[in-house]
């Protein structure tokens, strides 16, 4: 039997028939111990966990039923344990010893900037002794800031766990499209983005006493503007008080935002790190990584773990399977190597996993990406491998494109990594580049998300908060008014801005979702083409991620074909692919068995029904009433187009594609549908582009011209769209040419900055 309804299953799994009694003792016993709670678990408590079990287990043999009283007994028992392990782990950490004196700082000042090494306790600790010091009795909460969803969920569990309460209740945490606290919630784990959108619907923070902006280093672009925003809330809420918390990096420059805010240094306990270089630059820092774990692994002493950093998911799975691979060659006379991955997508039940200490004689290795940089403390590293390069968001505000780039990272970074593994003792970190290039090629520091990044979004919500003039807000490091423009470009063209730069309800209306611009406007467009219902199933399957497929190597060809038939079954494009996919999921009955048979990720289609669960709510906000085209696919593509019409692109006799008006060489994305289609359609419209060896549309749908004159007239005329192929392919760099040519400015960008 499926289990059809995995949410919250979590030790509700009925007992199977053909299990025996005894079995079933077992099970039960494990269940009401609390396996999960062994994460942290030292000796004495796997003692005494495995000491209750056994008590279990030879009950079962002797055929006694075990009273509930008994159990109960033996679990309260387990739970002591853990707490009392747990409260010697708090007192051990390097904050505790400045716990008074933080808290006199504390309520001696409004704005505190506190730094510390990361581990020493600043995100699990401090608002812990706020809530503890009377803080919340007040009814107020205390928000904690994350930068990172993975750390905003897996920080908030662990202070549960501390506190000894559900998760969820005086402890619980909320990221896009998630909300998991409750009226009892005293200490809020949330992303940056999330406390942003809470701005909006109440400007003054009112149900929070304190607010800690934590991992402000990483200057996230949501971060930033959020420093802004709480920097005004202060001025006149005195009550409120704000934590500033940063590891090492830039504190200075914080509190010199802050009108000279005090610096809380937590003194770290950091022990030498051995660094080294290599001699040439790596030709492959995949390969050269994997290297350099498997030396490390044979020739260290155990104790003593490997920390990788690599720049994403597919990355991460790549080496993990090479290591898997050359490890099962080495024979039992080497240690077992544990591989443990983390990044932002890899489901929460696997993420608990880096956490656990490796099994006696085995090693364990990490593959991170940049979240172990900062965001999460993993005990017991001793070796960092760092090849040195990150995926960073860029964006080109001239063409309007946002590319996540593999760059090198900055010197800041690297030293961040190094430190990782002398946590516990002293650690070693190999650089897998060389000294020269530390010295002399690295930037000093990362530059900040909102230099780099497509701004439309912010500058949305900021009108939302009814920040009109953007040039005077008070950013840290402000944005390149280039950005900014094009931003204010885009919203307008987009209809969520008049042309005197102020929201329009559209733009109102664009602004309570919780969704890219472009997304947001397509979902407000749906209304007039009645296909509201399609329209935010597609933007749940867009917004639940990438992974909706799985592809298994045995079956590919099958898979592919799975995957083909939803593109086939009507629609001319990947949207509809994805209505196709949840449609027929949701007449299923939700079923895993259905994803099974289909080669569809059960995980990624349940985020998506919560996602959408939530925009349905959203749509009933906004007042956009819930309807059905009832088969009527032009009306999806049309609303999809409302949004996405500045992604149009044209196909090319070579077939390739070029972008409408920036003029741009694009590809269809080997994963679309519409790869496969023969012929390709002349007129198509993405979702995305992405940029690896080229630049590829990602989830793309045919489209009819006719419609971008129809929808978008502000934004392309009549010669925007017969414009004849050029007898011979131009280089880059006329093409770019063309492009400013044809690109007239839709209204004067100065008439922004007057309003
Ligand atoms: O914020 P900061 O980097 O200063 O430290 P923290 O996140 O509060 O972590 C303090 C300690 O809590 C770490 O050294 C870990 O041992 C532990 N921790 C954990 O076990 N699991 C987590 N999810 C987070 C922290
Ligand atoms: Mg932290």
């Amino acid at each position: 039997r499926h289990d059809d309804d995995a949410r919250g299953s979590k030790g509700k799994k009925a007992f199977s028939e053909q299990e025996s009694w005894e079995e079933q003792q077992i099970r039960k016993s494990q269940l009401q111990f609390g396996a999960q709670d062994r994460t942290h678990a030292s000796d004495e408590y796997q003692f005494v966990f495995e000491d209750a079990v056994e008590f279990v287990k030879s009950a079962a043999m002797a055929g006694t039923d075990l009273d509930d009283g008994e159990t109960d007994e033996l679990a309260d028992e387990i739970k002591v344990t853990l707490q009392r392990e747990l409260q010697d782990q708090r007192k051990a950490l390097p904050v505790y010893k400045f716990k008074d004196e933080l808290l006199k700082a504390i309520a001696e000042h409004q704005i505190i900037i506190v730094v510390g090494e990361t581990g020493s306790g600043k995100t699990t600790q401090i608002p812990q002794y706020l809530h503890e010091a009377g803080y919340t009795s007040n009814g107020r909460r205390i928000a904690c800031t994350q930068p990172r969803r993975v750390a905003a969920m897996s920080v908030a569990a662990r202070v549960a766990e501390e506190m000894g309460v559900k998760l969820g209740h005086e402890v619980g945490y909320a990221i896009r499209f998630e909300d998991c606290t409750s009226d009892r919630t005293v200490a809020k784990y949330m992303t940056d983005g999330m406390l942003l959108r809470e701005f909006l619907g109440e400007p003054d923070l009112s149900s929070y006493g304190v607010v800690v902006v934590d991992e402000a280093h990483e200057r996230s672009i949501s971060t930033d503007i959020l420093l802004g925003l709480v920097k005004d809330v202060a001025r006149f809420r005195p009550d409120l008080k704000l934590l500033i918390s940063s590891a090492t990096l830039n504190a200075e420059r914080f509190s010199d935002f802050f009108d000279m805010a005090p610096v809380f240094k937590i003194p770290g306990r950091r022990y030498t790190v051995d660094i080294h270089y290599t001699v040439a630059p790596e030709a492959d820092y995949v390969d050269a990584a994997v290297a350099t774990v498997l030396q490390l692994h044979v020739t260290q002493p155990s104790p003593g773990d490997i920390l990788v950093f690599l720049t994403g998911q597919e990355e991460i799975e790549t080496v993990e399977e090479i290591l898997r691979r050359r490890t099962r060659g080495l024979g039992t006379k080497i240690a077992e190597l544990v591989i443990c991955p983390i990044y932002a997508n890899l489901p929460t039940e696997l993420q608990a996993k880096i956490f656990e200490p490796a099994p006696p004689g085995a090693r364990k290795v990490v593959l991170a990406t940049n979240i172990a940089e900062t965001s999460l403390t993993i005990d017991g590293i001793s070796y960092v491998v760092d090849p040195g390069f990150c995926k960073v968001k860029s964006y080109s505000p001239r063409t309007g494109t946002e590319s996540l780039l593999v760059q090198p990272i900055s010197k800041a970074s690297a030293d961040q990594r190094a430190g990782r593994s002398g946590r516990t003792g002293p650690g070693k970190c190999f650089r897998l580049f060389t000294e020269h290039s530390y010295a002399k090629e690295m930037e000093d520091e990362t530059v900040p998300e909102i230099q780099r990044s497509n701004l439309a979004s912010v500058v949305l919500s900021l009108k939302a908060l009814g920040i009109n003039d953007l040039v005077s807000f008070d950013f840290m490091d402000p944005p390149a008014s280039e950005g900014l423009l094009r931003a204010l470009e885009d919203l307008f063209a987009l209809g969520a801005l008049n042309s005197r730069g102020e929201l329009t309800k559209t733009g109102r209306r664009m602004a309570e979702l919780p969704l890219d611009p472009m997304l947001a406007k397509a979902i407000v467009a749906s209304e007039k083409y009645g296909c509201s219902e399609e329209m935010i199933t597609i933007a749940s399957m867009l917004s639940a991620g990438n992974a909706v497929f799985y592809r298994p190597k045995d079956k590919a060809l099958i898979a592919d074909a799975a995957r083909q038939r939803f593109f086939n079954a009507g629609g001319g494009g990947d949207h509809v692919a994805l209505l196709n996919v949840y449609t027929e999921w949701e007449q299923s009955g939700h079923s895993a068995q259905w994803c099974v048979d289909h080669f569809v990720q059960s995980r990624t289609m349940r985020r998506a029904r919560d996602v959408r669960e939530q925009l349905v709510a959203l749509l009933e906000r906004v007042e956009i009433e819930r309807r059905s085209s009832a088969g009527d696919l032009d009306a999806v593509r049309k609303a999809i187009t409302a949004g996405f019409f500045r992604n149009a692109a044209q196909r090319r006799r070579d077939g390739s594609y070029r972008t409408v008006k920036s003029w741009r060489t694009v590809f269809v994305h080997p994963s679309s549908g519409m790869a496969r289609v023969d012929p390709p359609p002349r007129w198509v419209l993405y979702h995305e582009l992405v940029e690896t060896t080229r630049e590829y549309m990602r989830q793309v749908t045919e489209l009819k011209p006719g419609w971008l004159l129809e929808i978008a007239p502000h934004y392309y005329q009549e010669n925007n769209l017969d414009t004849p192929e050029p007898k011979k392919a131009k280089s880059h760099g006329q093409d770019a040419a063309a492009a400013v040519a044809t690109e007239k400015p839709s209204l004067s960008l100065k008439d922004f900055f007057k309003a």
